[in-house]
């Protein structure tokens, strides 16, 4: 698919410095060390492109990866790791849902939580601003390789049914960059989002 084509633009340390001219936008948030920018890589089947890293915290500005001249993934800072500079969380605490009201050309977001620790409280606030803004939102419960088969699909039914009547569009999937599943799905989901 075309999500190889993906390559690193530029970081902005706000969304008021992000430029406006990348086209649509899919934006990949969640927990800090959920997995995201690692998500990110696999879907896109590279290794290096957004920086990955064991300690959580790694990401802290708005990393914009273009596919082409009119559609980029956007790899967003982390939600909730203690040891960023408070100063730097309480901005992108505020950043954040501005990020999600303000860009026009977002047309969804892909909510990573680590599948062994689904549904955290921020994920709710990301749950409530998208529903509120009527913005699509799809969820990898990613690091599925860290589970059995059979403990993976229960929390993804778990997950599902929890969501189903007031959250009635989301959908979710697993996933896992270290062995590579839920590729395909992922690709999916984002070929509807961007219109390919
Ligand atoms: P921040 O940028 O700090 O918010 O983190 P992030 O959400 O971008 O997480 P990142 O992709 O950097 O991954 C965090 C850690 O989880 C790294 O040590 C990754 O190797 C590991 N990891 C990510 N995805 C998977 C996965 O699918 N399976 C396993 N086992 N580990 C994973
Ligand atoms: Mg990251």
């Amino acid at each position: 698919p075309i999500y190889h084509r993906a390559h690193f633009l530029l970081s902005a340390p706000h969304i008021n410095v992000l430029p406006d001219d990348l086209g649509i936008e899919v934006a990949f948030a969640g927990r800090s060390n959920a997995g995201k920018s690692s998500a990110l890589n696999t879907i896109c089947n590279q290794k290096a492109l957004a920086r990955t890293s064991k300690t959580p915290g790694r990401t802290q500005q708005i990393n914009v990866f273009p596919i082409d001249d009119t559609h980029a993934l956007v790899d967003l800072p982390g939600y909730g790791y203690a040891k960023v500079p408070e100063a730097i969380k309480r901005q992108w605490q505020a950043a954040l849902p501005e990020y999600l009201s303000e860009r026009e050309q977002l047309r969804g977001v892909m909510l990573i939580m680590d599948v062994r620790h689904p549904l955290t409280e921020f994920d709710w606030h990301m749950l409530d601003w998208c529903r509120d803004l009527e913005l699509p939102l799809h969820i990898l419960l990613t690091k599925a390789d860290k589970l059995k088969r059979g403990p993976g699909m229960a929390t993804l039914q778990k997950v599902r049914s929890t969501l189903r009547n007031d959250y009635p569009h989301v959908s979710a999937q697993l996933f896992s960059s270290l062995k590579r599943t839920g590729i395909e799905e992922a690709h999916a989901q984002l070929d509807k989002w961007f219109g390919f």
